[in-house]
């Protein structure tokens, strides 16, 4: 007898996907099926081209399985990359394009936040995933300097919108492009707002996949009117591993949790020194705090950085470190940061019903 639809949904709906964990069914992973005899052709829509290769051949191996193990004589199966996304409510519309906002944020100041950004915009391109990168730090802007010169500059469309600065790839639009810095410094919370607001809505991003937006450091006005003007996916944080950062953390956390932003993870910044002379590590401000704290909060620890003059001249000279040294253990790292935060989204929408564009908008 040949092989029934039934018994292949039933077959596939036991198939657990390696990245998400949970079955592809009820994620919505398997698209559809096509059965000819003994032959059955498999349509996988996976959530995100940060998906790791690995897993995507192991999510292979198990539905061919999963269905030879039923009789199946012949299993295709087609991978296709469908970013999953939440669409946005209608009071939260001012952003139009892209799919999912990762903020990235941390308690404190300097503590990476910006480098994280860029390099988690990197990584995400270079999954293959289009990417933009919103530098909403009113008070020091630094994405154009990690970034160096752009490709093509930012642009008033004929309609007076703002085209997006290209650098490296990345659609780039920075505050620092219409503020001056010494200004800034000064305003309050209103005028942050309606800033923010106007540029905001009027930026022309294209379809994204994913919009990472650098935050200034601590709780203050830009995080709030974020919050309260674009759906944001979540959020990294970004930690050092001293006692000190990491309570400050905590207050970030906090924060984002009452403006209903789901932290995505913790990435712990400048984790260690590893001496390029002689291989001794040195752990210069502690180490772990950033892996304790996940622990304890129940998020998950995305992963280490150390401090590497690579990371800070990369940053400083414009070319970051994922961009200068692609095949570097530290570009592994963010690739991997990417991943872990990309799959994170996905599976937060993915465990919930599906939510149509269309009816997100009535009232
Ligand atoms: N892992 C690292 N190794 C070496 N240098 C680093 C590392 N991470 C960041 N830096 C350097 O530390 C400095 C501060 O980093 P960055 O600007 O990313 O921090 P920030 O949290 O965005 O700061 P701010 O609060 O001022 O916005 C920069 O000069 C950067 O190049
Ligand atoms: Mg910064």
């Amino acid at each position: 007898m040949p092989l029934q639809e039934a018994s292949v949904k039933e077959a596939l709906a036991k198939v657990i996907d390696p990245a998400l964990g949970h079955d592809i069914v009820s994620y919505r992973v398997l698209r559809n099926i096509e059965i000819k005899d003994d032959d059955v052709l498999v349509r996988l829509d996976i959530p995100t081209h940060a998906y790791p290769q690995a897993q995507r051949r192991e999510l292979q191996q198990r539905v061919t399985k999963a269905l030879e193990d039923i009789g199946a004589k012949r299993v295709s199966v087609l991978q296709n990359v469908e970013t999953a996304y939440m669409p946005a409510p209608s009071d939260k519309a001012v952003l139009k394009g892209p799919k999912n906002v990762i903020a990235v944020a941390a308690g404190k100041g300097g503590v990476g936040k910006s480098t994280v950004a860029t390099n988690l915009a990197l990584a995400l391109q270079r999954h293959g995933a289009r990417v933009g990168l919103l530098d909403a730090d009113v008070f020091g802007p630094s994405i154009p300097t990690m970034l160096g010169q752009p490709e093509v500059p930012a642009q008033a469309s004929k309609d007076n919108k703002i085209i997006p600065a290209i650098h490296q790839g990345l659609k780039v639009i920075s505050v620092g492009f219409f503020v001056d810095k010494d200004e800034a410094v000064v305003w309050r919370g209103p005028m942050v707002h309606r800033l923010l607001q106007q540029f905001l809505g009027d930026v022309e991003w294209g379809d994204l996949d994913y919009l990472v937006c650098d935050l200034p450091p601590g709780t203050g006005d830009v995080q709030l009117s974020l919050s309260q003007l674009i759906p944001i996916a979540g959020a990294v944080m970004v930690t050092t591993p001293q006692e000190v950062s990491i309570v400050d953390v905590v207050k970030g956390i906090a924060m984002f949790e009452k403006v209903e932003i789901p932290i995505l993870g913790i990435v712990e910044n400048m984790s260690y020194y590893k001496c390029p002379a002689c291989g001794h590590t040195d752990e210069i401000f502690s180490h772990g705090g950033g892996k304790r704290l996940a622990q304890e909060l129940g998020t998950d620890f995305f992963g280490e950085i150390p401090i590497d003059t690579r990371i800070r001249f990369g940053g400083d000279a414009g070319v970051p470190i994922i961009a200068a040294s692609p095949d570097s253990e530290h570009a592994q790292r963010f690739m991997d940061i990417a991943s872990k935060a990309a799959l994170k989204i996905a599976a937060g929408v993915l465990s919930k019903p599906k939510r149509s564009p269309r009816l997100a908008v009535i009232k």
